[in-house]
């Protein structure tokens, strides 16, 4: 098992949800944790829950769809933090539930350049130094909805299955290397992730989850614990999970 006391753990989208699930647990097994959202407040609020030492902690402000600020960011990390261990490419939304034919075109956009092209420039500055220190493991948040495509999933669906893709890709670019690359791809879990979905609208967000039992963040960062803390020679390829009231995309046990 690879013990994680000061590796560098970078977790974008840590200001809410399953990054801030991970940004816990890491936290806890003493990494040092570069953290980094669009929502600076929201993420020194959570920081502060944490109760690291300064040395432990480094927060960002970071889009992951502004791919300048993603390479300036990387670029000009501090010494004693650019040595990234383990990546964490958790920042990701979906937006409506419209048919295709129906859509928001502005909704796709943003879905496209946070879960594809977002990912994408996280993982296209990390990894090189990874490669030149011959160590490292990235882990991408995919989704069932990459494996199983649901009514008016569409464009969303599209992002996890292309974010499948490149998980696989950056396997097989990587061999030869000791880089590890995982795929982590939950069902149902209660996060603002439908908040986020209809656009603010809480009533809406909350009839997802009514009358079953979802994921909580905590289950999803326990898979990704599970997933860095393996034998540096054993790579987790791909984790699907699903609350037990879950059986596919579309198929839920709800007790209403
Ligand atoms: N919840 C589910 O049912 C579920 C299922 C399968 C997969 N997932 C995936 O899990 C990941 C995390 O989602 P979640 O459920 O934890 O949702 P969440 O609670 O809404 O958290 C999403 C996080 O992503 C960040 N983010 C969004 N756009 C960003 C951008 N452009 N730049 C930087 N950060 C950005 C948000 O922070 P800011 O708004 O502060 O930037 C927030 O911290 C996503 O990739 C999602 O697709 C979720």
């Amino acid at each position: 098992m690879i013990h994680l006391e000061n590796q560098i753990v970078f977790i974008t989208g840590a200001s809410s949800g399953i990054g801030a699930a991970c940004a816990k647990i890491f936290a806890n097994a003493g990494a040092k944790l570069i953290l980094a959202a669009r929502r600076y407040d929201r993420l020194q609020e959570f920081a502060k829950t944490l109760n690291l030492q300064a040395d432990k902690i480094y927060l960002l402000q970071l889009d992951v769809c502004d791919r300048a600020a993603v390479e300036s960011t990387i670029s000009n990390l501090p010494p004693d933090w650019s040595n990234i261990d383990i990546l964490i490419n958790n920042a990701g939304l979906s937006r409506g539930l419209d048919k295709l034919h129906e859509g928001d075109i502005q909704d796709w956009e943003e879905m496209i350049d946070t879960n594809i092209k977002g990912l994408l420039y996280l993982t296209r500055y990390v990894v090189p130094g990874m490669v030149a220190r011959n160590r490292g493991h990235v882990i991408n948040l995919g989704s069932i909805a990459g494996h199983q495509t649901y009514p008016g999933g569409n464009v969303y669906c599209g992002t996890k299955a292309a974010v499948k893709a490149i998980s696989e890709g950056l396997k097989q670019d990587l061999l030869g290397t000791p880089i590890r690359v995982t795929s982590v791809d939950p069902g149902m879990v209660e996060t603002e992730f439908s908040e986020v979905r209809f656009h603010g609208n809480k009533e809406r967000a909350k009839k997802v989850y009514q009358g079953l039992t979802p994921l909580t963040p905590d289950d999803v960062a326990d898979v990704i614990f599970f997933c860095a803390t393996r034998s540096p020679h054993v790579n987790i390829n791909e984790v699907i999970l699903m609350p037990v009231d879950q059986a596919s995309a579309t198929l839920v046990n709800r007790r209403i």
